[in-house]
């Protein structure tokens, strides 16, 4: 079989792509809007892309009724936010936050998680989260104003929340960060079925 993906509908097109780029990242975004609301979402469209700079991106696609998300207008008003790891032990928080919630709502609250003050940037992030990145906004790259079209947040980490339980020897411990990773729907992944292969 072959598709043309410019014939296929925004639902076909995002089904098969969720479905075959999986396990994904997930970005749990902290951000703050200019009246002070805080917000937090996750995002799975997430990688990074450069490690001097440290940059990161990842990708807002516009709610279904043609508005920015809250995270996007945060980040364009505020030029801030803070990326939290979403570890197995605070998925269903995580899956709370993706509430659909207007921009006077605050999801750290909703989610139950309590937030904190970054030391460095105008943002919160969740206390719990075991590594977050406080970012800068870098640029936006935008693809569209179709449904579907995405708006790429690229962000440069300024500082690193570490846990000490998780960092030795200038190396993640990434059993003990636990991070989960996006399939499709419902379903998600831990990294625990892990394997080495010799490189070469
Ligand atoms: C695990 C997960 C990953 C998600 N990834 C994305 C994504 O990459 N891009 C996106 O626009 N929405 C994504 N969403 C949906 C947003 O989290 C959701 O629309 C949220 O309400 C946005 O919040 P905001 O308006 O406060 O920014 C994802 C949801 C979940 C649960």
């Amino acid at each position: 079989m072959q598709l043309d993906a410019a014939q296929l509908s925004h639902p076909d097109i995002y089904r098969i792509l969720i479905g075959s780029i999986a396990p994904r990242p997930i970005a749990w975004v902290g951000s703050r809007s200019k009246d002070g609301i805080n917000n937090l979402a996750p995002f799975s469209f997430y990688n990074c892309f450069s490690s001097k700079p440290p940059i990161i991106g990842f990708s807002s696609i516009p709610r279904s009724d043609g508005r920015n998300k809250d995270t996007l207008q945060n980040i364009l008003d505020t030029r801030v936010f803070t990326l939290n790891t979403a570890s197995y032990a605070l998925v269903q928080q995580m899956s709370k936050s993706a509430a659909t919630l207007e921009p006077q709502e605050d999801e750290f609250t909703y989610a139950g998680l309590e937030p904190m003050q970054a030391p460095h940037i105008n943002a919160p992030y969740v206390k719990e989260a075991l590594l977050v990145f406080e970012c800068t906004l870098h640029d936006v790259i935008s693809f569209g104003n179709e449904p579907g079209s995405g708006n790429l947040i690229l962000g440069e980490i300024r500082h690193i929340l570490i846990d000490d339980s998780i960092y030795q020897d200038g190396r993640i411990d990434f059993l003990k960060l636990d991070p989960v990773g996006r399939l499709a729907g419902p379903w998600y992944s831990t990294i625990r079925d892990k394997f080495e292969v010799d490189r070469g």
